[in-house]
């Protein structure tokens, strides 16, 4: 690997015990069992992530694309950013659209990807520093949800969150969320915000259920994640894939169904857990957005909205916000 790439862990040595374990805890013996999502994204649910994207019913990677196509010059002009730091990166494909606008604007230095998954930093960082040979990746294994660690990164900087993972955060999460984006951004750096929107729910739930069984296989490989983390004894098959709109909190929701009456045993939590058969774990929560309400979200938590585009279909938005002054 090239000198131009670093890769730097950040999470505690004991993340895969002690905080998984905290989750997984507090997650199965709350009266709504649920596990938080950032779990899924070992090195298979990396995979399993990224084919998902290649799925005709998941419309948001395109739509978001198509987005940055039209508008990374701009994002680019507008920011004039020597660094790019970006949160939950997966593969950052969709990130050579900002990259090559940075580079042909000549202000890039650096790209910052942040991320749980080494495996899809390793991955990513290998291929940009073949495909852009004189980008400095420096890369940072870390959960947002924690610490930004890019204080050090040359400004002015653009941080970019993509994809809609901000819609895996319920609203506590999201605030508590801001409030570390908001100490880490200076007064000259910018948010690059992606965000799905609301739409009609058969659209949606085609996107979280989709023919190929993706979706489900990757909703399944948490509980195999769990299964080698701490020695639980889940059957993947003996659970059901289930994706549903709430309507009322606006969001898709990934579960997995109990097919039968089963105990799950977790050896290093001595718990046993119970499942009656048809009882639900969810594993994922999918906020869809609206302009008006984040907007004022955004605005309660110190962020500016300056620029606010959609795809020609009106699916999915990106916008650039800025500290509130
Ligand atoms: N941004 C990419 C990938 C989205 S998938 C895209 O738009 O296609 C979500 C990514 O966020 C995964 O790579 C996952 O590992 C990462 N992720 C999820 N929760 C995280 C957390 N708490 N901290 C850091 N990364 C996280
Ligand atoms: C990463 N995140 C925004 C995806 C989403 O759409 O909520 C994860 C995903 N879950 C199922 N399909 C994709």
């Amino acid at each position: 690997m090239t000198s131009r790439f670093t890769l730097d862990h950040r999470l505690p040595d004991d993340y895969f015990t002690t905080t998984l374990r905290a989750d997984v805890l507090q997650g199965l013996t709350a009266p709504t069992r649920s596990l938080p999502p950032k779990w899924f994204y070992d090195a298979r649910g990396s995979e399993l992530f990224e084919q998902i994207t290649h799925l005709p019913e998941y419309y948001p990677t395109r739509a978001e694309q198509e987005i940055l196509t039209r508008y990374a010059p701009e994002i680019a002009a507008a920011t004039r950013a020597r660094s790019l730091i970006e949160l939950g990166s997966g593969s950052s494909r969709k990130t050579r659209l900002l990259l090559d606008a940075l580079t042909a604007a000549g202000t890039l230095e650096r790209y910052v990807p942040l991320d749980v998954s080494d495996s899809a930093l390793v991955q990513a960082g290998e291929a940009l520093c073949r495909d852009y040979p004189s980008l400095r990746v420096a890369a940072t294994v870390t959960d947002f949800e924690h610490e930004l660690p890019v204080t050090d990164e040359p400004g002015p900087r653009l941080l970019s969150f993509l994809g809609s993972t901000l819609g895996n955060l319920d609203t506590a999460q999201r605030a508590a969320f801001y409030g570390i984006l908001r100490r880490a951004l200076s007064a000259d750096d910018t948010l690059l915000l992606g965000v799905d929107l609301v739409k009609d729910p058969e659209v949606l739930v085609a996107a979280y259920d989709d023919s190929q069984g993706v979706t489900a296989e990757f909703n399944k490989n948490v509980l195999q994640v769990l299964d080698r983390e701490l020695d639980a004894d889940f059957d993947p098959d003996a659970f059901d894939h289930v994706a549903l709109w709430n309507a009322e909190a606006e969001r898709i929701e990934m579960h997995l169904r109990s097919r039968t009456d089963q105990t799950v045993k977790i050896p290093p939590l001595d718990l046993s857990v119970d499942f009656a058969e048809g009882e639900h774990l969810r594993t994922e929560i999918s906020v869809k957005f609206r302009r008006e309400a984040l907007e004022a979200e955004l605005a309660g938590a110190g962020f500016t909205i300056r620029r606010w585009w959609t795809d020609s279909r009106e699916r999915f938005a990106l916008l650039l916000a800025v500290p509130s002054r």
